[in-house]
């Protein structure tokens, strides 16, 4: 177990989740990292934990560099145990380290662990504490994905360590950028942001523009690959996630019965390809929700399909949209469609809940058993003059 040098002094101390496959209902096909960083200074600093059960490993490579005992400094950036969630262990060994931590980071630990005689040292965002040669200075970024989080950024050597912000689930035996398909690590950051991020994007804007003065070398996330020479990339694309910026691009996202709303679907995606819009069809029962809001981060049409089942929608295509409300993109145009026998209700289950979202909303499609060819023909040239309408600029009201 061998630590991981980031620059004289900082070395990467965290452990790989070779097998994690969900994080709290996040599909992770390629499991994960906890990233922890050790700053060898006059003052011994780490910054952030792993998970409890990768603990021995993380002091294994603690070890190779200092005695675990002589710790000065543990940074605690975000309570989500995930990165504090072996903070009892580490502090049973690093009897007389203090805890740096935000004001809502001390409540949260203080809350999960009850643990009252730890020591700390609140920051203010800003908020520099010298390590000896280098200083760190911590910036609160406040939703970036809790409360609690902030970030530290160490002075000399321009490094950012960014906690959950930047970061991947990606477990890897390379920790660098340059040593890692840079379009597997953009596309897990995106991964990421959708399903973690998301919600918070106006902050993320904010802690973008407070960190935008200092020179950045290094970014340290506490997830996955560590970006030193993609970081104007990532900056790049976060900006843009951030400012919930979509593209003509459809999503077809669907559950079906006996095949009647399968056939609409394909109707929508032909609707759609008729003027150049790429719709990518997606069916709910071999989609994980998380891979489709990787999707839904640039895709500008979001079209939902469900037949009828017991005056409701398909519980996959109700899990989904209650998924997809709670990580509350912008700025997307939704259509509702499906069929139903008797009754119809899903469908308007359906449009409710992408209005609920905020969505624009195309004319809804409900048809009563199976489409036939005139219905599908019906369908397919009021959906593509609606579309066509839409793609005018001054059908895009607003977006
Ligand atoms: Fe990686 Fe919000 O924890």
């Amino acid at each position: 177990m061998h630590p991981v040098k980031l620059k004289e002094g900082v070395y990467w101390v965290g452990e790989i989740d070779w097998d994690l496959r969900n994080f709290h209902g996040y599909s992770t096909q390629r499991g994960s990292t906890y990233n922890s960083y050790l700053i060898v200074d006059e003052k011994i600093t780490l910054v952030d934990t792993v998970r409890p059960y990768l603990f021995e490993k993380t002091m294994q490579r603690i070890s190779s560099l200092v005695n675990p005992a002589q710790i000065d400094y543990v940074v605690s950036n975000h309570v989500e145990m995930d990165h504090s969630g072996s903070l009892p262990l580490l502090m049973e060994i690093a009897k007389n380290a203090t805890i740096i931590t935000s004001p809502n980071g001390q409540k949260g630990l203080l809350a999960h662990y009850k643990k009252t005689d730890w020591k700390f040292k609140v920051v203010k965002t800003n908020e520099s504490v010298n390590l000896g040669k280098k200083n760190l200075r911590f910036f609160l970024t406040p939703m970036v994905h809790w409360p609690d989080n902030m970030v530290g950024y160490l002075e000399e050597d321009n490094i950012l360590f960014s906690n959950d912000a930047f970061g991947q689930h990606i477990a890897s035996t390379e920790r660098f950028d340059d040593e890692f398909p840079i379009g597997i690590a953009i596309d897990e950051a995106k991964k990421y942001y959708a399903n973690i991020v998301l919600p918070y994007s106006t902050m993320v804007q904010n802690a973008l523009s407070t960190v935008a003065p200092f020179p950045i070398d290094t970014i340290a996330p506490s997830h996955g690959i560590i970006w030193r020479s993609h970081v104007k990339l990532i900056l790049e694309q976060y900006e843009k996630w951030a400012a919930n910026r979509s593209e003509a691009k459809a999503l077809v996202i669907y559950d079906t019965m006996w095949k009647s709303t399968e056939k609409i679907a394909s109707t929508v995606q032909c609707a759609f390809e008729r003027h150049g819009v790429p719709a990518k069809v997606l069916n709910l029962r071999y989609n994980h929700i998380s891979d489709i809001m990787n999707d839904i981060l640039t895709a500008r049409y979001v079209c939902v399909g469900s037949p009828t089942l017991n005056s409701n929608m398909l519980p996959t295509v109700s899990g989904f949209l209650t998924y997809l409300k709670g990580l509350s993109p912008k700025n997307r145009v939704g259509l509702a469609f499906g069929s139903y026998g008797w009754g119809g209700q899903g469908v308007r289950h359906v449009e409710s809940a992408l209005k609920e979202c905020g969505f624009q909303m195309l004319e809804s499609i409900n048809v009563q058993y199976v489409p036939d060819k005139n219905q599908l023909d019906e369908i397919f040239d009021k959906l593509s003059q609606e579309v066509a309408n839409h793609l005018k600029p001054s059908g895009l009201q607003g977006l």
